[in-house]
């Protein structure tokens, strides 16, 4: 039999379209708190994770994109995790991802669904996102590496992993 944890691994997938169920803060923290345990370089711990989970800050986090970009990269999730760290780190990109990954495992280990929202780097560099930046209490010289929407599927059954190519390990 499959060990449990490969299981979980192997069944995540990205999702982009939610219910209105919004996700309890305490899950939510939980999921930050699986972030946290994450491998930083030379155990630096030098990344940041800003648990957005209420309405007035979330609606400012999907306005910035619609204005600045057209679109809403929210997909109706009402819980976003941004995950960012100074930067100037070389190691800002690698530990970020880190916390990232461990998000959507644990996401996906409370039943949750999830995806990384790339956008928010970005959309913080405008004027109008410079302000939003600053009232999240993020450091201005915080890179957005990613970021972890969470909540839970419009449609469960839609949800497939996809295909994985098939000469991804190399044996040597
Ligand atoms: C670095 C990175 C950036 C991503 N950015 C976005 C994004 O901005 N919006 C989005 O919907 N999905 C984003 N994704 C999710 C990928 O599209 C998704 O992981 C990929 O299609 C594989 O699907 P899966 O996650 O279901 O296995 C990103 C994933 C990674 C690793």
């Amino acid at each position: 039999m499959e060990n449990k944890t490969i299981k979980l691994i192997k069944s995540r997938v990205s999702c982009r379209a939610y219910s209105d169920k919004k996700v309890s803060l305490k899950k939510a923290l939980e999921v930050a708190e699986a972030g946290k345990y994450a491998p930083s370089a030379k155990n630096r711990q030098i990344a940041n994770v800003y648990v957005v989970n209420s309405k007035r800050y979330v609606e400012k986090l999907r306005t910035l994109s619609l204005n600045e970009q057209n679109r809403d990269c929210m997909y109706g999730a009402k819980t976003i995790i941004l995950v960012g760290a100074p930067r100037e780190d070389m190691f800002t990109d690698k530990d970020c991802s880190c916390i990232l990954e461990n998000m959507f495992l644990a996401a996906h280990a409370l039943k949750l669904a999830s995806c990384w929202i790339n956008q928010f780097d970005d959309l913080f560099n405008t004027k109008n996102g410079l302000k939003v930046k600053k009232a999240l209490g993020i450091p201005e010289n915080y890179k957005i590496v990613g970021s972890c929407i969470l909540g839970y599927p419009q449609d469960e059954a839609s949800l497939q992993v996809k295909e994985r190519k098939e000469d991804f390990i190399k044996v040597l």
